[in-house]
């Protein structure tokens, strides 16, 4: 089965390509290097000892994508490609919904074109606002705050109503809690261009000497220790989900939703904690005023895939700083 993964070379694609290739799925990838870097590609196919094929291409730019589709013979598409930072979604939300939500077009009408029928979509638990209660089950409202989140809801809606008018089409829409982690060998993580906005790479920078201290965004919210609850889940767990909807999308199941997550939330302090003890580091810190926009707490219930996808996250948070560590003492400039 050939399988088309847009945003390939970034943080979620490149692991989820390792767990492909090394399921025998024959992989193209299509990524605009927007955030990302071609070495990414090469190590993924030095950890699954196997090729892909990678072109450098912008969702945007539909012949180049066409050309693509018209060599590859695609049977799915799983598309990560996006623009991911919140804080700056807001800041320049034109570029947001012309790169996530044009590209995203693009891409449906070229599948379409192609009579490709089967695609998993990256979501984001951000969908869902501040729940009004938790744990999150699929059918809680859908809602934003901000362009990045507009996006997802956005292209939710988009692919909703592609499906109803053509119900012949398979859509899984995976809404990712928190991921994090790197894969074991160290080859492949996150690599945050700039200073990092996300609680666990800002984290391993100050565990490394990068950054001073971490600056931890209020401890007076109603949570057991007053810092921010999330429900993070290892990028190998992620990435073996999108192989188990893969394999759900061949029963032809239509449109189907799941919670991506461990279904345990952990306080900030609680990672701080776990991430010293990983890394043997002292991580300073010191509690400053709220993020704008951040919630209490956020933790899914994730027995919808356990049970419709034969999928559960297994690796602890442990093993989340353990992977992180070693990715950032082996990388300490990332890719470069
Ligand atoms: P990432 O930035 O590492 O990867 C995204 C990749 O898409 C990058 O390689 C980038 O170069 C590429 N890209 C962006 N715009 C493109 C375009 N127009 N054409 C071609 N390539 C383009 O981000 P990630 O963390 O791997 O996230 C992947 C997806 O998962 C995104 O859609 C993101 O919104 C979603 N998601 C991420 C998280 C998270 O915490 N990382 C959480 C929930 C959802
Ligand atoms: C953020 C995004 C969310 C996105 C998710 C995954 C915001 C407001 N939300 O979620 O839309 O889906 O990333 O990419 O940006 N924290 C600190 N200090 C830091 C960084 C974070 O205390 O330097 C705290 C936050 O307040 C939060 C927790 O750590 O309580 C996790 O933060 P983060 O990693 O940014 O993820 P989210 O806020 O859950």
């Amino acid at each position: 089965m050939r399988v088309l993964v847009t945003g390939g070379a970034g943080y979620i694609g490149s692991h989820t390509c390792v767990e492909l290739l090394l399921a025998g799925y024959e992989v193209i990838v299509v990524d605009s290097l927007i955030n990302s870097r071609e070495e990414s590609v090469r190590r993924i196919e030095e950890i699954s000892g196997r090729k892909l094929e990678f072109h450098k291409v912008d969702l945007l730019d539909k012949s180049g994508l066409d050309r693509v589709f018209q060599q590859a013979k695609v049977d799915a598409v799983i598309h990560f490609a996006g623009l991911k930072a919140v804080g700056e979604s807001v800041a320049i939300p034109l570029q947001y919904y012309k790169n996530n939500i044009s590209g995203s077009l693009v891409l449906f009408e070229v599948m379409a074109q192609h009579g490709v029928r089967n695609l998993v979509f990256s979501s984001s638990a951000t969908v869902y606002g501040d729940p009004a209660s938790l744990p999150i089950t699929e059918d809680f409202p859908i809602k934003s705050s901000n362009p990045y989140g507009w996006c997802k809801v956005m292209i939710e809606q988009i692919l909703q109503d592609l499906y109803l008018a053509d119900p012949s089409l398979n859509i899984a829409l995976l809404r990712y809690f928190n991921p994090v982690g790197a894969h074991p060998t160290g080859r492949i993580g996150e690599d945050p261009k700039g200073v990092p906005n996300n609680l666990v790479p800002y984290i391993s920078q100050v565990a490394v000497g990068k950054l001073p201290e971490l600056k931890i965004f209020g401890n007076d919210y109603p949570t057991p220790d007053g810092t921010g609850v999330r429900d993070y889940i290892h990028i190998m767990d992620l990435a073996s989900g999108h192989i188990k909807a893969l394999e759900k999308l061949a029963a032809n199941p239509g449109l189907v939703i799941y919670n991506l997550g461990t279904g345990k939330g952990y306080s900030v302090l609680e990672m701080v904690n776990a991430f010293a003890e990983a890394s043997g580091k002292k991580i300073p810190y010191k509690i400053v005023e709220r993020r704008p926009g951040d919630i209490a707490s956020c933790y899914a219930d994730p027995s919808k895939a356990e049970k419709d996808l034969f999928w559960k996250a297994s690796r602890d948070i442990k093993a989340m700083c353990a992977d992180t560590w070693r990715w950032q003492t082996k990388n300490p400039n990332g890719y470069e």
